[in-house]
């Protein structure tokens, strides 16, 4: 049979964004267009200015995918079936996509599939494999050895990539698979049991990850990277990049719900750390006006604190954030494990993704031998005997999973394979649903 088409619809948030994806993975077209230009002055999205710069933007952006994906004769009647995000999100945001995907549905008499944003970034992964730099070959020790490699994010996958790699042996996560969502909205870690069912086993009791990036890059004062993908916890994260003392405000910067602490609870939190960074910006601000009015200096000649320590509390926020993220996973792991669910696969998804150091960080973790019991001395002695007179057997390895980082923000293609994954197991809506701008998983 031939396979399907969807055109996929999301405005939750600040992107308007609609793109044409089949079920045999080739994405045909993807278009965004972004309002960054428009919330960034104000210091944070205004949902007023996003539901206004959606209703403006959504019919050109539709119909560029659709001339993009060259329906061929058929165009538009050559779809199968709408897609569209139902929430959570803005109220009104939402409100653009879904009123408009539902109308198109109804007049073309398609099939009308509403998505669960988070969901659409967890099955993601089951539409792009990894980055292709991180292939590797996993029969083999090979793996784990990559694997410690840091892992930069490519900026340069295109959808042409994509396809082309669609013809070799890209591997997709089998459910069960986790899944960790780093991103301005959410910070979660997941069990996708199936394409409709999912296990929360972490949220953030405070802030996003994403936020506590954004937050840190403005206390710090990072320059904005005019022109890169990520906001500005890509710029933090280049900034950091700098440090050459990234250990410098370790000791002054706390690892949230660390076992260290014994705070073994599942959960997420980065407010704590959030108020280290501004605290350490106060106090290193507070020295360098000391300093230079010792030094017979303008208050506005002193720069508020100096950039090599900019860029090492950068780094050491950097660093604690994600050491956060890695016992949490480490965490979720052993559980899924204690639950007898054979996990295959740890995704990592949303814009947070991007960052390089959070991917080798859950590299690491997923590759890390199973937390061995204490044993004495005498029993390890005969293990290793055992060890050697049995095969080895290899070693189980989660796979860590990282959608190309377009693919890892907000996009309509997400929303698009998602509706194809729901379609094919029959869960098709009503022209009459609703928004859900707060729908828990
Ligand atoms: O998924 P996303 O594009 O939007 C939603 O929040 O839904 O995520 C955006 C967030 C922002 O907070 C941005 O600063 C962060 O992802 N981000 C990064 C990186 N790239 C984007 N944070 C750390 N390192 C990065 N490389
Ligand atoms: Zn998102």
């Amino acid at each position: 049979p031939r396979p399907l088409i969807a055109l996929g619809i999301e405005t939750s948030c600040d992107d308007t964004c609609a793109a044409v994806v089949t079920s045999d993975r080739r994405i045909l077209s993807e278009v965004l267009r972004t309002q960054h230009h428009l919330h960034e002055p104000m210091g944070g999205i205004v949902p007023k200015l996003a539901h206004h710069a959606h209703m403006r933007n959504l019919p050109a952006v539709v119909q560029e995918a659709i001339q993009k994906a060259d329906l061929g004769e058929r165009g538009i009647q050559a779809i199968d079936l709408i897609a569209v995000t139902r929430g959570p999100g803005l109220a009104h945001s939402l409100g653009v996509g879904l009123n408009a995907a539902k109308t198109l549905a109804a007049a073309l008499n398609k099939p009308l599939i509403g998505v669960h944003h988070m969901e659409a970034h967890a099955l993601t992964a089951r539409l792009t494999s990894q980055d292709p730099h991180l292939l590797t070959d996993q029969s083999s020790d090979n793996k784990v050895a990559a694997a410690a490699e840091p892992s930069s994010a490519p900026s340069h996958w295109t959808r042409a990539d994509h396809n082309k790699r669609l013809a070799g042996s890209d591997p997709y996560p089998a459910f069960p698979f986790l899944t960790l969502l780093v991103s301005g909205g959410h910070t979660m870690l997941l069990i996708a049991h199936s394409v409709d069912r999912y296990t929360t086993l972490a949220t953030t009791v405070d802030d996003s990850i994403g936020d506590a990036f954004d937050k840190s890059a403005r206390e710090l004062q990072i320059p904005w990277l005019a022109g890169r993908a990520g906001g500005p916890g890509a710029s933090l994260e280049e900034f950091a990049k700098g440090s050459k003392n990234p250990e410098r405000y370790l000791d002054q910067l706390p690892i949230p719900m660390s076992l260290r602490n014994n705070k073994r609870e599942m959960k997420f939190s980065f407010a704590g750390l959030k108020a280290a960074v501004t605290r350490i910006v106060k106090q290193e601000t507070q020295e360098a006006e000391l300093a230079g009015a010792a030094r017979g200096l303008h208050p506005n000649e002193i720069e508020f604190m100096d950039i090599e320590r900019r860029r090492d509390l950068a780094a050491g926020f950097q660093h604690c954030a994600v050491t956060h993220l890695g016992q949490k996973v480490a965490q979720g792991l052993e559980h899924c494990r204690e639950q007898g669910l054979d996990i295959s696969s740890l995704v990592i998804s949303g814009g947070v993704g991007r960052n390089a150091t959070v991917r080798s960080t859950m590299e690491q973790v997923c590759a890390a031998p199973m937390r061995q019991e204490k044993k004495s001395s005498h029993q390890q002695k005969q293990k290793q005997k055992q060890q050697q007179q049995q095969p080895t057997l290899p070693k189980k390895v989660i796979q860590v999973i990282c959608p190309p980082p377009k693919l890892c923000t907000d996009n309509a293609v997400m929303i698009a394979w998602t509706g194809i994954e729901r379609f094919q197991l029959g869960l098709v809506d009503p022209y009459d649903i609703d928004i859900v701008p707060k729908w828990p998983l």
